[in-house]
């Protein structure tokens, strides 16, 4: 099939390529042209393993384009995906403008002779923009141009987007037309996965709803790990107990600094201004909100506790990203525990084995952090090592040389990744989230 992709961002550029991956020939469209340079130049703009191969080697096969025109794409492709970014207001609903936008720029390119055209919503968007994208297409388009407009959530994760969108858990189709229905089959035809067929507002929902039930579950073991601290159970063990019960499942029960990422912060906000905004407010998802807040203050709090005074101190930070596989540091609570501890007077000698430059561009920090050259030389003299993203480089770690470079051998673990009887058997003093204390302390 032909397929279109609006918007070049994250869930544009890798859903495009995945869909020219199994076979369709697919034009992705994005007005920044430096973008598009970019990707017609064969590089990549963002990381994610695997990415980067399969662009190049399905712009090779002919299956996959780029282009700064709309209209081109509205013209090859009988499918069109909306997805372009749906950023926070400042009230935490969302801001549709780049939504609107598109459709009024695929409107004016629709004429009768193109024939009908499905537009698909792919962008997280509140429950009943599909029928604002409709209305703004009809009013728009020139009259008697036939088209019907669908909502297809994406779940990819990053750091595992190529392999979550080849093979997905389900495919989530929305809409109320059977033509705009049958070409969304056949769109997904390749695809080995249960096809979920509702109304429109269902399927928006579910995206919205979906990612607000990981991050309650996220907070939930959270809230448990505070209640381990304090009766000095090990919630490690208990996410275990209650994770091998089918009907909760051990996935996103790892406690830790609390959830980030471009995604999580952002639709548990939004999720509640709709709810609120339908005069249903969702109260469990402000407590959501508020652990997850807690669980950073409570480990920082570890952190004073331990070091005293953070003034003069130098520590050693492992992870910037928001979690592993990444380079993304939007939303990070690494970058929101470096902010605190630097803003307390401590120095930072960081190290993530792909957020570095990110960090650098984009966490706003200035001062006060260092950026070590490799994993190990990061602990050289420092006071404490702290380590703030789930990256295996850090699981993996020969803990003697912990030991032996640290000044102190203080280890607070936001990410419950070493072994706590390991850690003091090597000398550590070792704090994690949940579980408790190992070593000298
Ligand atoms: C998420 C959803 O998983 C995905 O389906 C959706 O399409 C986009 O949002 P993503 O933000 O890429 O994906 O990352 P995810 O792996 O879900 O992690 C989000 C955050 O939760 C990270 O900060 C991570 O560190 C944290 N997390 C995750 C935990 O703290 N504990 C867990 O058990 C799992």
């Amino acid at each position: 099939m032909n397929l279109t992709i609006i918007g070049t961002g994250y869930v544009g550029l890798t859903t495009g390529t995945c869909f020219a991956e199994v076979g369709h020939h697919v034009t992705c469209v994005d007005n920044n042209p430096e973008k598009i340079e970019t990707l017609l130049a064969g590089r990549i703009p963002i990381y994610e393993p695997g990415l980067e191969e399969l662009v190049k080697k399905n712009v090779a096969a002919g299956r996959l384009k780029f282009t700064t025109s709309t209209a081109d794409g509205v013209k090859s492709g009988d499918v069109v995906f909306i997805a372009v970014p749906t950023p926070p207001q400042p009230d935490g609903s969302v801001d549709l403008s780049f939504i609107e936008k598109v459709a009024r720029e695929i409107a004016e390119c629709l004429t009768p002779e193109i024939g009908y055209r499905v537009i698909v919503d792919k962008s997280t968007v509140p429950v009943k923009t599909g029928e604002k994208v409709a209305e703004t297409v009809r009013r728009y388009a020139p009259q008697g141009v036939e088209f019907g407009v669908v909502s297809n959530p994406e779940f990819l994760r990053e750091g595992c987007a190529v392999d979550d969108l080849l093979h997905p858990d389900r495919i989530v189709i929305g809409s109320n037309d059977d033509r705009a229905l049958a070409l969304m089959h056949k769109v997904y035809e390749p695809f080995v996965a249960p096809v979920l067929v509702t109304d429109i507002n269902s399927a928006e929902l579910i995206k919205h709803a979906a990612n607000s039930f990981l991050a309650l579950k996220i907070s939930y073991i959270n809230a448990v790990s505070a209640i381990c601290e304090a009766s000095g159970a090990d919630v490690e063990k208990v996410a275990e107990g209650i994770g091998t019960d089918k009907r909760i499942g051990r996935q996103f029960l790892n406690a830790g600094l609390g959830y980030g990422g471009s995604c999580f912060p952002k639709d548990v906000k939004a999720f509640i201004a709709i709810s609120e905004s339908l005069g249903t407010p969702f109260g469990l998802l402000k407590e959501v909100e508020r652990i997850n807040g807690d669980q950073l203050e409570r480990f920082l709090a570890k952190i004073r506790e331990k070091l005293w005074v953070l003034r003069e101190k130098k520590i050693a930070l492992w992870g910037l990203a928001f979690k592993q596989n990444t380079d993304d540091v939007r939303e990070s609570v690494a970058i929101r525990v470096a902010k605190k501890m630097i803003a307390e007077g401590a120095t930072l000698i960081a190290w993530d084995p792909e957020a570095i430059e990110t960090s650098k561009r984009f966490s706003g920090i200035t001062e006060g952090i260092e950026y070590a050259p490799d994993m190990l030389s990061a602990l050289d003299g420092a006071d404490a090592l702290v380590i703030a993203t789930e990256w295996s480089h850090f699981a993996n770690v020969d803990l003697t040389e912990i030991k032996k470079r640290l000044r102190t051998p203080l280890v607070f673990d936001g990410r419950n990744l070493l072994d706590p009887a390991a850690a003091a058997a090597t000398g550590l003093e070792y704090h994690s989230v949940g579980r408790p204390a190992a070593g000298r302390h």
